[in-house]
Order: structure tokens, then C-alpha cells, then sequence
């Protein structure tokens, strides 16, 4: 059994991943916790301990790990590609230093970390098909640099002191519970919600712009499924490939169409997230996760269509 601490519950994922945690480790094991305890769910303020706590400050990351003798932490506290890049400074040392407190007290008391990189840990000069797990890593986003850097420190904090640090780089993830926070993959989460409301649906990238995708609860058993992994089969610790569909607008668009016919979709593109979205994979190659931990997707773009319609309908409408 494990005692694990939650940064970022009320966030994308944080929402999903601590509501599956806690079914997996029992309410009182996983401890939930937000800068802004607003924005935890009543499910997840009910069920279980929760706090609010700034990541950026050490001392209070390392408080609930004292009392509740965490032994691992799943730090899922990041600004997203598209808002970082509106504000720099405050997607570094967010990041960051989030990052680095949660390594110092992850050493401090032996406790094991979940750090999720990205998609955007890669740049233009890196191959775009077929990306491969270890290649040229050149982002020249905010985000990007961090994402690099956190993967670089990970590895030396495994390295160097032995903290049994795990990530993976997850691509645009697609939910239907808590909305994304600004990132340039939300266009494939936004045109669902259009979609099942009856609206029209600007596209903010361009006809044709590849990226790599995941459906939630995929991407919620990689998290768990990462963290149980035999680490002697671990070749890569930060950060595996981890990828289950790519598409452009127009595919998503045409699978939406086969449910509702009349859903219409136009483009204008913003010129802040097309940058982005053109220096990121086409399609990442995720041989090693498969091989090293057995990750195996379940959703893509046809099962994810029908079941995002079937949930935001009931949930929308
Ligand atoms: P999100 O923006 O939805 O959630 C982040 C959460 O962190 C928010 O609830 C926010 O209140 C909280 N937070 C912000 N500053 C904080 C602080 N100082 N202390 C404590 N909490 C703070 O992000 P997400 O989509 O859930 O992403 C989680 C992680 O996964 C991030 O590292 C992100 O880079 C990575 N990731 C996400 C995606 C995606 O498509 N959502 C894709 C690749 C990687
Ligand atoms: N979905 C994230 C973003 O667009 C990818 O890391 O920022």
C-alpha cells in the first residue's frame, strides 16, 4: 500500500488522477492538494485529506509529507504551453520550482516522483515522425525548457542520489471532467463541448497540423501504471514516449460529423499556438514505454468520439 501526496488535484488531470488513486490506495492513503483549493471537487474534498498548498514553497510540500508519511508524490503542477508563453517568468518558476522542492523533499524522505513531461519537450529540429524516445531536444518555448530541464534534473536527482524519479511525456490529453488550463492541444477537448452545445467551432490551429493525443483515462493508468513498474526493467526513467492517436483538425472534425452531421467547424488560427503546434511531433514513437512497462492505450479517435459525446452529453445537456 502507498501513501501518496497529490500536487495539483483540481488541475486536467490532478481532478481525474486523485479520484483513480484513491479507488486503487484508499481514500485516506492519497492526499489531495491545489495552490487553489477552490478548485477541488466536491467529490474530492469529501472523500479524502486534502490541503492547499503552494508548490513553489518547500516547507509546506514537506509538512504533509511529514504527517501523513507520503512515499510518493505525483507533482502535476505546471502553467501550460499557450499561458507560459504570455507570461514566462511565471511558467519557470512555477515549473520549476515546483520541481525542484518536490526532488529536495522527494530526497529528504525517500518518497518516489511522478513528474509528467511533454510533448512540447521537443522542438523543430527535433525529427517530427516517428519521434524517437532519445533525440535532439531543442524547444524554444517557456514550457518546452522547463520540460527539458525538469527531465534532466529528474534523471540527475535518480542518478545522483538515488530519488526514484518516473515520467512520462504525455501528449494533448482529452477529457470530459475538468476543462484543460491553457495549453495548445485544448482545441481537441474544446470542439467536443461545441459539438455536443449545438455551436459552431472556430479552430484555433490550421487544416493540416498533426499532433499526438490521449484520451484521459489512458493517460490516468499510465500515471499509476509508471509508478508501479519493476524498476529493474527500466531502462529510461525522464521521460518515456507515451502517445495513443495523432490527428489534424480535419480528422477530428470528420469523426465528430459521423454522430452530428451538422456540426460545422471553421479555422482561425492563432499565430501564438500554430508556432507551438508546428515545432511539436507529428507522431512520437513509443516503443520503449511499451516494451519497459507495458504501456497499452485503449482509446483511439473512434471509441474516444463516442464516449466523449455519450459523457458531455449527459453531463451538458
Ligand atoms: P492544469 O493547468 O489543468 O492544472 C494545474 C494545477 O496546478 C491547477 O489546478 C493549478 O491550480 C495548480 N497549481 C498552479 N500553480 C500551483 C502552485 N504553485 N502550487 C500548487 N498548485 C498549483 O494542468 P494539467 O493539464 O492537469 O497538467 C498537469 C501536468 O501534466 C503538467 O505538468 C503539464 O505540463 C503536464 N501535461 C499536461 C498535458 C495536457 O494536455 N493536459 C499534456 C502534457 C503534459
Ligand atoms: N497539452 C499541453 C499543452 O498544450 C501539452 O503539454 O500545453
Amino acid at each position: 500500500m502507498k501513501n501518496i501526496l497529490v500536487l495539483g488535484s483540481g488541475g486536467q488531470i490532478g481532478s481525474e488522477l486523485t479520484v483513480r488513486l484513491r479507488e486503487v490506495y484508499g481514500n485516506a492513503n492519497v492526499v489531495a492538494s491545489d495552490l487553489d483549493p477552490n478548485r477541488l471537487t466536491a467529490q474530492i474534498r469529501e472523500a479524502g485529506p486534502c490541503y492547499p498548498c503552494d508548490a513553489t514553497k518547500a516547507e509546506q510540500i514537506a509538512a504533509i509529507v511529514k504527517d501523513h508519511k507520503i512515499d510518493t508524490i505525483y507533482n502535476l503542477v505546471a502553467i501550460l504551453s499557450a499561458t507560459a508563453e504570455k507570461n514566462p517568468m511565471l511558467g519557470w518558476n512555477v515549473g520549476m520550482g515546483a520541481l525542484l522542492n518536490c526532488l529536495e523533499v522527494s530526497k529528504e524522505y525517500s518518497a518516489a516522483l511522478f513528474t509528467p513531461s511533454s510533448i512540447g519537450a521537443f522542438g523543430l529540429n527535433t525529427p517530427l515522425n516517428g519521434t524517437p524516445q532519445d533525440t535532439i531536444q531543442r524547444p524554444r518555448t517557456i514550457y518546452g525548457v522547463t520540460k527539458v530541464s525538469g527531465e534532466l534534473l529528474s534523471d540527475y536527482y535518480f542518478e545522483r542520489f538515488g530519488v526514484d524519479t518516473r515520467s512520462v511525456r504525455f501528449p494533448g490529453l482529452i477529457s470530459n471532467v475538468t476543462p484543460p488550463g491553457g495549453g495548445t492541444t485544448d482545441y481537441a477537448v474544446d470542439i467536443y463541448y461545441a459539438a455536443v452545445r449545438g455551436e459552431k467551432f472556430e479552430c484555433p490551429l490550421a487544416a493540416g497540423t498533426l499532433l499526438d493525443m490521449m484520451y484521459m483515462p489512458d493517460a490516468i493508468d499510465a500515471a499509476i501504471q509508471i509508478m508501479e513498474a519493476d524498476p529493474t526493467k527500466l531502462i529510461h526513467r525522464n521521460s518515456f514516449n507515451v502517445t495513443a492517436m495523432h490527428f489534424d483538425p480535419e480528422a477530428i472534425y470528420a469523426e465528430i460529423r459521423k454522430h452530428r452531421p451538422d456540426f460545422i467547424m471553421t479555422y482561425n488560427p492563432d499565430s501564438l499556438k500554430q508556432k507551438i503546434a508546428d515545432s511539436w511531433p507529428n507522431w512520437m514513437d513509443d516503443t520503449a514505454a511499451r516494451a519497459e512497462w507495458g504501456f497499452n492505450p485503449k482509446f483511439g479517435l473512434e471509441q474516444m468520439t463516442i464516449d466523449m459525446l455519450a459523457k458531455l452529453t449527459t453531463k451538458l445537456l
